[in-house]
């Protein structure tokens, strides 16, 4: 069976880390690879899909519009894709579970037929500012930031970002306030090794692929973005700021705890910290690292969960 999969970022490591052994994909597709090799597997263009026969494409990116639309001029055909990540339209992009569910576990199957779709809304918001692209991305999390900026008002500080990876949030972050300097820290080549032994092996490859120079070409305002490179607390160099909205989304444990332990002082009064993956089965140092954090301040943080896909919590300063 010829399997193609879409994607060479996380929810392609993921597809990996749910069994679909790398060994069993042809080629991953990527319009922009950032290597010519992913999970030991090579990686095409999607041109090059066009005129090769396969049984199945499992499309592993958030960018589900994007990606259909290509697909249709290139003509492949669309009964043999399956889109993984589903859950923003209320439509349900595909159209036939079965060759998948000869490759997929069960399991995994099973979760992807469950309707998830979100109605955009809220109502009492007039239309977003962001792209559609975008909102793609986590669609409650998203809008929820877009109100939190909205409320920030004057509060002082700047803004961050620890834990960048593509950019994807750190760019919605420069577009909705534009007048803030960001600072991003990342390794923006993956987790610490070390910290990162035993966790599963797609989830950790696929963290590999970053580089901040393509996040910076995203970035709608690039010239307010400090690139903090490095292995974070190490990479503060001695930095001292205010912060009005920070994003903490290292996944681990450790570097979580760092990350509290140096922004939530610093939170201006009326600022905000979205600590991602707090609820996130997948992801329990996040929880343990809040709850160490709290055990030595002594004290429980003001904060609200939100009910997006990642499990995020706002911490409010
Ligand atoms: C889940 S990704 C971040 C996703 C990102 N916020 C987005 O919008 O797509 C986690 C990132 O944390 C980075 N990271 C984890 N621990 C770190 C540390 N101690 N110092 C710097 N970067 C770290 C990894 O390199 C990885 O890019």
């Amino acid at each position: 069976m010829r399997i193609y999969v879409w994607g060479t970022g996380c929810a392609a490591g993921e597809l990996a880390d749910q069994g679909l052994s790398p060994e069993r994909v042809t080629a991953f597709v990527d319009s922009a690879p950032r290597s010519e090799r992913f999970l030991g597997r090579p990686v095409i263009r999607p041109e090059e899909l066009a005129g090769r026969h396969f049984d199945l494409l499992l499309v592993a990116s958030r960018q589900a519009e994007a990606i259909a639309a290509q697909a249709e001029k290139l003509g492949l055909p669309a009964e043999k894709m399956l889109f993984l990540r589903n859950n923003w339209h209320s439509v349900d992009r595909n159209r036939d579970y079965r060759t998948a569910e000869a490759v997929l576990a069960p399991a995994f199957t099973e979760e992807l037929r469950r309707p998830r779709h979100t109605v955009c809304g809220p109502l009492w918001a007039a239309d977003s500012a962001l792209p559609a692209r975008e909102l793609e991305n986590d669609y409650v999390r998203v809008r929820t930031l877009e109100a939190i900026c909205a409320r920030l008002g004057d509060v002082p500080g700047a803004a961050a970002e620890l834990g960048v990876y593509r950019g994807a949030f750190a760019s919605v972050i420069n577009r909705l306030l534009p007048e803030r300097t960001l600072y991003l820290f990342d390794t923006f080549a993956g987790f610490d090794e070390a910290e990162a032994a035993g966790e599963a092996a797609g989830f950790v490859e696929a963290h590999r692929l970053a580089g901040a120079e393509a996040v910076l070409r995203i970035l709608p305002h690039p010239e307010r973005a400090v690139l903090k490179p490095g292995l974070f607390p190490g990479s503060l160099q001695g930095l001292e700021e205010r912060f009005a909205l920070v994003s903490l989304d290292v996944d681990l444990e450790e570097s979580t705890l760092a990350g509290l332990r140096y922004f939530v002082p610093r939170l201006s009064p009326g600022g905000f910290l979205l600590l991602h993956d707090w609820a996130s089965p997948r992801l329990p140092g996040v929880k343990r690292a809040l709850a160490r954090y709290e055990e030595e301040c002594g004290r429980r943080l003001p904060s609200v969960p939100l009910c997006d896909i990642n499990g995020t919590l706002v911490i409010c300063g």
